[in-house]
């Protein structure tokens, strides 16, 4: 185990629930807290529901384990009671910067212990100027479903001390997840970012009227031996999202070039979101990319 034996947990919405739950049954005691009572009781009601799933995911945690994990989970009544003896905190808030801002703020004051957040767009290095103690602070970027992307990437906030890099890299692998640092500010950390630019060709290709979604999809099957492909995994996470997510990359950008995609606004127009509306790239539950026939294309 790393050095970091008790962990708070700070916003139990579907993010914060996952992170105790995988932090509670790798032997560490995790306090749970939200700003809303009600968050906080169907947050812990999930991370208990996540340690069962875990039985299931895993199929590797007998009975025991369950229970042992489960009694190092507890909901606590206040962001102090939470921090009190807490060698580190992840925080798990709604993803805005002012209430980011605030919480950490907060946090910075109440205790010494380590600080992350599981933000998935935002560098701590905009949050550093309210924090006391910035050397303590960085970016920890979990993803959902926990237990099945199980991987973490940690970034600095420009003046995180190496010891609290290397302490948090410990603390991930000691979570059994796949961690990375990642190097310098990027947006999007790693994995996003690239994801990113592969959508965006996919959708230009697209928009080009060079091919469409269903052969982008096939070639990709086939040239990465997966079932997952650009089209059908933006069908999954909902095109609303992922244009939004397009749209807070041209802020930052201003580059006209970034502009989401026509296919996506006209689809996301027509009220067709993804697996969400049933209808998006793919008509869902059941979409063609599933078929066993699906590679051998349109007759
Ligand atoms: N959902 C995902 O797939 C995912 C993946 C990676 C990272 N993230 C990041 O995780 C964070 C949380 O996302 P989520 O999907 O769990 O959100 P969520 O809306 O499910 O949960 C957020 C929780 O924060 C609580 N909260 C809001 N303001 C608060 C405050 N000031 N103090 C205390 N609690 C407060 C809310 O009551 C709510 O329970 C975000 O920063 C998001 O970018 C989400």
């Amino acid at each position: 185990m790393s050095q970091i034996g008790t962990v708070a947990v700070v916003g139990a919405g579907t993010m914060g629930a996952q992170i105790a739950s995988l932090v509670a049954l790798s032997g560490r005691t995790v306090k749970l807290w939200d700003g809303s009572d009600a968050a906080l009781a169907a947050g812990i009601e999930r991370a208990e529901r996540e340690i069962f799933s875990a039985l299931g995911e895993r199929r590797e945690l007998p009975v025991s384990e369950i229970a042992s994990g489960l009694g190092r989970l507890t909901a606590v009544g206040s962001m102090s009671e939470a921090v009190a003896g807490t060698d580190m905190v992840i925080e798990a808030v709604r993803e805005e910067l002012g209430v980011k801002q605030a919480v950490f703020s907060e946090l910075s004051r109440l205790t010494p212990a380590i600080l992350g957040t599981n933000s998935s767009s935002i560098p701590t290095s905009l949050i550093a100027p309210a924090v006391k103690g910035p050397e303590r602070l960085l970016n920890m970027h979990f993803f959902a479903p926990i237990w099945v992307r199980s991987m973490l990437e940690l970034m600095s906030c420009g003046q995180t001390s190496d010891d609290v890099m290397e302490t948090a890299y410990d603390f991930g692998v000691s979570l059994g997840l796949v961690t990375a640092r990642v190097n310098g500010e990027s947006k999007g950390f790693i994995i996003n970012r690239i994801w990113r630019a592969v959508k965006r060709e996919s959708l230009a290709v697209v928009d080009q009227g060079v091919a469409s979604p269903e052969d982008v999809d096939r070639l990709w099957m086939m040239f990465f031996q997966t079932q997952y492909a650009p089209f059908g995994i933006m069908d999954m996470v909902g095109l609303d999202v992922v244009s939004d997510i397009e749209t807070s990359y041209q802020f930052v950008s201003q580059d006209p070039t970034d502009t989401p995609s026509p296919t996506l606004a006209r689809l996301i127009a027509a009220g067709t979101l993804g697996e969400k509306t049933g209808s998006g790239f793919y008509e869902h539950p059941n979409p063609k990319y599933l078929d066993p026939d699906f590679l051998q294309g349109e007759e």
